[in-house]
């Protein structure tokens, strides 16, 4: 029986999470980590698409609803027009966290590339990011778009997202940068998070503008640093651009815990990462040593860790 597989990455936002949603630059660095999908023809029945979730989760991971990730392929299906019945496997060695890691981006690319091959459609990376889009669009209804380019690309890159088509530039890194992403144990929707912020920003609109002036500061500094590769100018304004979003009030006891832990313990930086409210920390931890350091200094609170970098 013919077998056919594609893969998207993961995804760590270093600068610009939800600013990026109102045309605000962000940078962003596709994880090592990816998922895979395996498309088969199912025989013998009734529904159209079968979705099988093999994908490794974080024991606190919390499916809040499956039926987002149902129309997520319906979207993609009609799209292309498929009218086969197939069962998809989602699996690979992105672990699915609590919120953060582009998880919904990286199955829906996933996806899109597994009928790519399948039907043998020869669409290149843009179109196909297009089509993930609606994927993650029938997930996150409001999303900018940085998740599925970083699934797509796989690089560490600025996103712009435009009305037409969105600015993508590599940024190549000196070399790798070991991280840590600790995981908060508490699960958030991207979309509820999203809509919270719209909804702020409908109230507070001028404080919002200033907020987003002071970010726009950030990046243009963040975007200079990595560049030059100075490392404790990252961390100071990883740590600035995590300050901006606790003033949003996209922050956390927990998240704000890890932080602070993080810095105690020698980190360069560390700030949320996605979503917000919850999800993921990243903590800049430049060198094994201090990588193993901090890991283990999260574990042994029992806090869920990975090790990993980011790529140049
Ligand atoms: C989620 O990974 C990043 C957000 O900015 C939403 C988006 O850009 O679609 C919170």
């Amino acid at each position: 029986m013919k077998k056919v597989h594609g893969c998207g990455y993961g995804k760590t936002i270093l600068f610009g999470e939800h600013f990026v949603v109102y045309g605000f630059p962000a940078i962003v660095n596709s994880l090592n980590c990816r998922t895979t999908a395996r498309l088969e023809f199912l025989n013998n029945s009734k529904k159209q698409f079968e979705v099988i979730d093999n994908r490794p989760k974080v024991p606190s991971f919390k499916i809040k609803s499956t039926f987002a990730y149902q129309n997520m392929v319906k979207n993609i299906l009609n799209f292309f027009k498929i009218k086969e019945k197939l069962k998809i496997v989602l699996n690979g060695n992105l672990i699915v966290c609590s919120g953060g890691m582009g998880a919904s981006a990286a199955a829906s690319v996933s996806i899109c590339r597994a009928i790519n091959n399948y039907f043998n459609f020869r669409l290149n990376k843009n179109d196909l990011n297009k089509i993930a889009f609606l994927g993650e669009q029938a997930v996150h209804k409001n999303p900018s778009g940085i998740d599925n380019t970083a699934a797509i690309l796989g690089k560490n890159f600025m996103f712009k997202k435009e009305s037409n088509i969105d600015y993508v530039e590599l940024i190549n890194l000196k070399k790798k940068i070991e991280i840590v992403l600790v995981d908060t144990g508490i699960t958030t929707d991207t979309s509820e998070v999203v809509n919270f912020m719209q909804n702020f920003r409908n109230k507070n609109d001028q404080r919002f503008d200033e907020v987003c002036q002071k970010y726009l500061n950030i990046f243009n500094q963040a975007k200079k640093a990595l560049i030059e590769f100075d490392l404790n100018q990252i961390g100071k304004l990883m740590l600035q651009n995590h300050e901006l979003l606790c003033s949003l009030d996209l922050s956390c006891t927990k998240l704000n815990e890890i932080v602070n832990k993080s810095l105690k313990w020698g980190a360069l930086g560390a700030k949320l990462t996605g979503t917000g409210k919850g999800g993921l920390v990243l903590v800049l931890t430049p060198g094994v040593d201090l990588q193993n350091k901090i890991a283990e200094n999260f574990l042994n609170k029992n806090y869920f860790v990975i090790k990993t970098c980011l790529s140049k």
